[in-house]
């Protein structure tokens, strides 16, 4: 797919006068650079707006946009040079995330090599709301358990269960790219790794299992909690991340209400998260 872009220098532009440029314009998003005595704005939009370009340079050009220049913009894969860059880096004590599939490096002795090649779906091991899980995830034996992960992204945490013995995986996203990318994901292990991967929502889990791991935003996992309650053992371990600590008393309410009980936290920069267990 191309993109499509718009291009207009400013002598000064402020932000506020920028969100009201673009906020009525049929725009993808926009990059604003300062090049010291010139305001460069570059507007991105979808190639079928083919149409809107005349409008978008007007609506610039009308707000002091200078040298108004359109163009395209090709598809790239954006996470190329990321990737040929990113280095082998540990979490814990435990984990070794190795974010070159094809080109392993060893883990130290001691630690276990996750590869997980930065794609399109959340879950590199760099963010601190994953780091939380796998810190967990590092201090817990599973062999023989079953374990959900809701909302797998990258299916990181799944294959930290894996490593970590667990007898059934399930992982799923209402994301279909995220579970492309996970399916691919697990393929990519050194050793094979058993996950049952689906898209879709909590609703379509069937069963109960010993260990449930969540790691979103609260907005998104607020209304989650009496499902994850649910699909939890009645001596099952429930763990969340993607907290923010404004989120903590919300989090434990909410879990309360589930017949939950929150037993522990522990925090990463500013993520929390929390283990809970049927109260
Ligand atoms: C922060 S990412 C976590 C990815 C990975 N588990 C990790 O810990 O790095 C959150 C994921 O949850 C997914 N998600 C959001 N709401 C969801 C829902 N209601 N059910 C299932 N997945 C959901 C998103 O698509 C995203 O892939």
């Amino acid at each position: 797919m191309d993109y499509l872009t718009v291009t207009a220098v400013f002598r000064q532009l402020d932000d506020e006068t920028l969100a009201g440029i673009l906020d009525p314009l049929p725009i993808l998003g926009c990059q604003v650079e300062d090049t010291g005595g010139w305001v460069v704005v570059t507007v991105y939009c979808d190639e079928k707006r083919r149409a809107s370009l005349q409008t978008i340079g007007d609506a610039l050009a009308a707000a002091g946009g200078e040298r108004i220049e359109t163009g395209s913009l090709g598809d790239r894969d954006w996470l190329a040079s990321y990737r040929a860059s990113s280095q082998p880096f540990p979490v814990g004590r435990l984990w070794w995330l190795d974010p070159h599939p094809e080109a392993p490096s060893p883990p130290p002795p001691g630690r276990i090599r996750l590869a997980v090649e930065p794609r399109s779906a959340f879950g590199s091991g760099s963010h601190e709301s994953t780091q939380l899980l796998l810190l967990a995830l590092e201090e817990m034996d599973l062999v023989g358990m079953r374990v959900l992960d809701v909302g797998t992204g990258s299916g990181i945490l799944s294959l930290a269960a894996a490593a970590r013995g667990a007898a059934w995986i399930a992982g799923f996203d209402i994301d279909p790219v995220s579970v492309f990318v996970a399916a691919r994901t697990v393929r990519e292990q050194e050793r094979p790794v058993d996950v049952s991967l689906f898209v879709g929502p909590l609703e379509a889990v069937g069963s109960t299992f010993d260990v449930v791991l969540c790691n979103m935003l609260w907005s998104q996992m607020e209304p989650l909690i009496p499902g994850l309650a649910r699909h939890l053992s009645p001596s099952g371990t429930l763990l969340l991340s993607g907290l923010l600590a404004a989120d903590h008393v919300a989090a434990t309410g909410a879990c309360r209400g589930a017949g939950l009980e929150a037993t522990a936290s522990r925090s990463l920069g500013e993520w929390l998260g929390l283990e809970a267990h049927h109260g």
